[in-house]
């Protein structure tokens, strides 16, 4: 019987997700899980210091070296396989995962979304051209979303969201970390213990 879910995290820049789980889970506020692994698919991420930083071990399958993104993504899913991951976890990571992929970890893979799902998300909406989008339409209120990532781009079933409001003068990169403190930061962490509390929950019954 497991007591925590063996956890990987996947990121492709800076980090500060990854950072806000870490920080969670070094408090205590993540119980039934243990980040066990860091995954990037660029070998520069900052990601990888704040993993090394928090003695969590990292793996690299750099884009430019395997830049096939089908022998990439089958090199991650062999690896997570072998280490007896229990939950994924996409925290600003840019590959998009096939079926084949998202079908090998079902309900067992949740992705931060910088907007309120369904505004402003599928394909080509990701880091700042999320902003920038909602800037453009004149929205007045954003947020984030936690989701279960499944075969369509941003369309899993919703597990955690939550509202920012847009300011008078935001820029994207204002807003980008308005909604990264007030929400992704947040519903992050608390989805992942969510999701790892069902899993421990599910393997009494
Ligand atoms: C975050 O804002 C995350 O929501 C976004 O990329 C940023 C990564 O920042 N993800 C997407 O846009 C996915 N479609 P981080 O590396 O500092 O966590």
């Amino acid at each position: 019987m497991l007591k925590q879910v063996p956890v990987a995290v996947l990121c492709s820049g800076g980090g500060t997700n990854l950072q806000a789980i870490l920080d969670s889970a070094a408090a205590g506020a993540i119980p039934s899980g243990e980040v066990v692994l860091v995954v990037s698919d660029n070998a520069s991420a900052y990601a990888l210091e704040r993993a090394a930083k928090a003695g969590v071990e990292t793996a690299v399958f750099d884009r430019k070296v395997i830049s096939d993104r089908r022998e990439r993504e089958a090199r991650i899913l062999a690896l997570l396989q072998e280490r007896k991951i229990g939950l994924v976890v996409l925290a600003g990571f840019m590959t998009i995962l096939s079926e084949k992929f998202t079908r090998a970890f079902e309900n067992r893979i949740i992705n931060v979304h910088p907007s309120l799902i369904p505004s402003f998300c599928g394909e080509g909406y990701y880091g700042l051209k999320v902003h920038e989008a909602a800037l453009r339409r004149g929205v007045k209120v954003t947020g984030a979303t936690v989701h279960f990532v499944n075969e369509v781009c941003d369309g899993g079933p919703i597990i955690l969201q939550k509202a920012v409001c847009v300011e008078e003068g935001d820029t994207p990169e204002t807003l980008q970390k308005r909604v990264m403190r007030e929400a992704e930061w947040q519903i992050l962490p608390a989805a992942a213990e969510l999701v790892c509390k069902t899993i421990l929950d599910e393997q009494e019954r």
